[in-house]
């Protein structure tokens, strides 16, 4: 507690406060992953993989870096907020994601993009902020779809701690803020959008410093102009890093991402103790033509120093001519070039028993339950080798770390 206590102070009274509120304070932290893993192992098609993680059933679950939360636990909690990371904490994720937006005052807060505080927080709800909105809210009229856009650079960071998090959704069709609102997707839940607590940058290190756990801030592609008033991309990448040297954190806990290269080349080049846990997010991989140009790539960017490769899970695999998943050419060329992976994201798909979504666009031709994510988990970790699991239900995927000693 003495530790806790510390921390906190160092950053102020606010963040005191944040790691207080999840303070049980036992030695003992036990992970718990909730029915979910049993009802998908249930649901798994028979065969040796399914009578492997049926004997795990009783744990030991333990903390594992292969498990990166991905905006805390979004399947059931509002993303970027206290509750969720918490509850990722409580699922057994060794690594937290904050998505990093900077506010009008150049403050990093945590959110998923720099303008989706209309869909995820309740700032259209409030009478003093909303008019702050780069578009306030037009009501849908005449088949038009309601929009709104209202972004972390259009308010301060003490603005912004006053919203609440909310599940993220919207719906188009809305007239009224209200109807607007209420449009978390079905498969996911609002018994937990009571006022999620929004983080600044700041307080999530504080917090998930005091849990002894690792970082995974991602810096997002601004939606505004850069310079920002000044404010340079650079400066931006810089500011990231300088937060976590201010915090003391040594940098082999922490593991920044950016979808744009020149971040992480920034990174490489400038900070390169933390450059070299940089995780490059590919989505060149979108397109067929793009899959193939970034697989042509990969070498190029290892001799650039990049060691961490990170596309959407999809382009992994594949499915071979026997039907079976295997790793694909992308998987291929970076494990020669002798970089890791990390796969995102896990558990943002809903129910599979329709070959699923984008994620598994791939393998589609042979999902057909939910019980196969496992079918791909287990080819990811075990043929891909990949380092890490990005999860919108960290449970699901400790279960299976823990079970393969992962
Ligand atoms: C919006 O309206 C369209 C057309 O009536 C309908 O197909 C769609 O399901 C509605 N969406 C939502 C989220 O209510
Ligand atoms: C919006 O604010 C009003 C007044 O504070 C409150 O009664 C209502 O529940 C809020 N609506 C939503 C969707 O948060
Ligand atoms: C792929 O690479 C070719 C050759 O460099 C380039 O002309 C093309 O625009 C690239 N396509 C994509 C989608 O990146």
């Amino acid at each position: 507690m003495q530790y806790l206590l510390t921390s906190g102070l160092l950053f102020g009274l606010a963040s005191a406060a944040v790691i207080k509120k999840d303070g049980y304070g036992h030695k003992n932290f036990n992970v718990q992953v909730g029915p979910r893993p049993y009802y998908l192992v249930n649901d798994m098609d028979e065969g040796p993989l399914k009578e492997k993680m049926k004997k795990c059933s009783e744990g030991p679950f333990k903390v594992s870096d292969f498990v990166f939360a991905h905006r805390g636990a979004p399947l059931q909690f509002p993303e970027h907020t206290l509750e969720s990371y918490n509850a990722a904490r409580r699922q057994g994720a060794g690594v937290i994601e904050c998505d990093v937006a900077f506010t009008k005052d150049k403050q990093l807060v945590c959110r998923h993009a720099q303008c989706d505080l209309h869909t995820t927080t309740n700032i259209l709800n409030r009478t003093d902020l909303a008019h702050k909105c780069t578009a306030p809210f037009t009501p849908a009229s005449n088949g038009t779809p309601a929009k709104a856009l209202c972004c972390t650079s259009d308010i301060t960071e003490a603005e912004f701690k006053s919203l609440c998090g909310k599940m993220d959704g919207f719906n188009p069709n809305a007239t009224t803020v209200k109807e607007y609102m209420d449009g978390t997707p079905n498969f996911r839940t609002d018994l937990y959008s009571t006022c999620g607590t929004v983080m600044a940058h700041n307080e999530y290190i504080a917090l998930v410093d005091s849990w002894g756990l690792k970082f995974t801030p991602e810096l997002k592609t601004p939606e505004v102009k850069m310079p920002f008033n000044g404010y340079t991309q650079q400066q931006y990448a810089q500011d990231l890093i300088n937060a976590y040297k201010k915090a003391g954190i040594h940098p082999s806990r922490v593991f920044p991402q950016s979808f744009l290269p020149d971040d992480i080349f920034y990174w490489i080049d400038h900070e390169p103790k933390f450059g070299k846990q940089a995780v490059y997010l590919d989505e060149r991989v979108d397109t067929l033509e793009g899959y193939a140009n970034a697989t042509a790539s990969i070498p190029a960017l290892a001799k650039r120093g990049v060691k961490i490769m990170a596309p959407a899970f999809f382009a992994l695999t594949k499915v071979d001519a026997k039907g079976k998943i295997v790793p694909s050419e992308y998987a291929i060329a970076v494990g020669k070039a002798g970089m890791e992976i990390v796969g995102w994201s896990f558990e943002r798909s809903g129910w599979l028993n329709k070959g699923g979504d984008y994620y598994y666009q791939y393998v589609s031709s042979v999902i057909n339950n939910d019980g196969d994510m496992y079918t791909v988990l287990d080819v990811l970790a075990q043929k891909v080798k990949i380092r890490a699991m990005f999860s919108d239900w960290p449970a699901t995927v400790t279960y299976y770390a823990s079970c393969f000693n992962l």
